[in-house]
């Protein structure tokens, strides 16, 4: 059985991805203890540190790992943050797990995999020279990595675009350096750009089927009936006056829904703009991309017109958890808390379609060797050297 340690673990969606591909977790890091809580509800406390990253060393980390995970903070790259990219505090304990990683390198351990994953802010931050470091770091490990870009709406009835960077030892494969520029839902133009520009970094292709292009369930399939007299619907004249001060393209999405357009339902954020707060809908059957409740414009509210009037009330934990595709996920937490551990976490059938498709070699009866090949595209550069 393959072995993964999950860094950044939040609450355990990675793990929720890839145990059910056969992949044995052996340990688990994140500093929140509001994370935990619920991390341990679901899976126990057996294999789960809590606490910071910087103060991990490598005896902490048990032997014979295959794959490293790190799904690191988003804050410092995200657009809705302070692009302070990996100079800053929160995105910047990426350092920290590729030191790690470098370490167990080094004590003869390699991980034969490190998947990352983050905003797709991570491409241009700092000019792309935070993504050129991570990379250069990874090839000096000795890793040829492979950047994608996959959105939850592939998978669930939610958008969130996110970039992941797989890195794979180099002894595991052929060693064969034929760039592909071929742009792709996966590797869009950006990704190849990026490469481009970075010629001289070990990247590589892995050879992926196409991915889903649309969700199997829109929006309304995720949503609880919740009863008209629960308190978390909003009064109708709160609503009303929301409506009524929403920018024209919104409000008319409203009416559009009320006559039963886009199954009568969608998500909305509020907004400030130009001082007042203002409601703004989507105009698909997606839920926007969840996100945790810091600051009131985070939080996610259902705008519900199947009943032919606009009806508002916030998604709860549960419709939360669906739209991150771990419906089934135990949730003895408040909403609020639950909006937290879904909101910052990935989304589960997204992880575990790559992980499945990107290691699928794991999965052979012997153990990848040199002489084994795994799925990987030829690519052309510059990069045959590293070792
Ligand atoms: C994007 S979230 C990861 C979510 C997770 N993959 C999931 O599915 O729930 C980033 C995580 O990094 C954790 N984190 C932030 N700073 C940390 C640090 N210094 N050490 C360890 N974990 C940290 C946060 O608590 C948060 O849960």
């Amino acid at each position: 059985m393959p072995r993964f340690a999950e860094f950044f673990a939040g609450i355990g969606l990675v793990r929720e991805a890839i145990e059910p591909l056969g992949w044995e977790c052996v340990f688990a890091n994140d500093i929140a203890p509001a994370k935990a809580e619920m991390y341990r509800a679901r899976f126990g406390s057996e294999h789960l540190h809590v606490g910071d990253i910087h103060e991990l060393v490598v005896s902490d980390i048990p032997h014979g790992i295959d794959l490293l995970t790190a799904s690191f903070p988003c804050i410092d790259l995200s657009l809705a943050g302070n692009r302070n990219g990996l100079a800053g505090r929160h995105s910047g304990t990426i350092w920290p797990f590729l030191d790690l990683a470098g370490e167990l390198c080094r004590r003869g351990d390699a991980p034969s995999a490190l998947l990352l994953e983050n905003v797709t802010g991570l491409l241009s931050s700092d000019a792309g020279r935070d993504l050129r470091a991570i990379c250069e770091r990874m090839g000096s490990l000795g890793y040829r990595i492979d950047i994608l870009k996959l959105d939850a709406k592939w998978f669930a009835p939610q958008s969130r675009p996110r970039l992941f960077v797989v890195a794979l030892k180099s002894d595991l494969g052929d060693g064969t350096t034929l760039a592909s520029s071929a742009v792709s839902a996966i590797r869009p133009r950006n990704v190849r750009q990026f490469e481009h520009a970075n010629g001289d970094l070990p990247f590589i292709d892995l050879r992926l089927p196409e991915p889903p292009r649309s969700s199997p369930l829109p929006l309304a399939a995720v949503l609880d009936e919740v009863p008209e007299e629960h308190d978390t619907w909003w009064p109708n004249e709160r609503v009303h006056s929301l409506v009524q001060a929403m920018a024209p393209r919104h409000r008319e999405r409203v009416e559009a829904l009320q006559t039963g357009e886009r199954d009568g339902v969608t998500t909305m954020f509020r907004r400030v703009r130009a001082g007042r707060t203002v409601g703004e809908v989507r105009s698909d059957r997606l839920a926007g991309c969840l996100r945790t409740p810091y600051g009131g414009s985070s939080v996610q509210f259902l705008v519900d017109c199947r009943s032919g009037a606009a009806r508002i009330r916030p998604l709860n934990g549960r419709e939360y958890a669906r739209l991150q595709g771990a419906g089934d996920f135990p949730i003895t937490v408040s909403d609020r808390q639950a909006w937290l551990g879904f909101g910052d976490a990935v989304c589960v059938p997204a992880v575990r379609w790559l992980v499945r498709h990107a290691f699928g070699f794991f999965y052979s009866s012997e153990r990848p060797t040199a002489d084994v090949q795994p799925r990987l595209c030829e690519k052309s550069g510059p990069y045959a050297a590293v070792a």
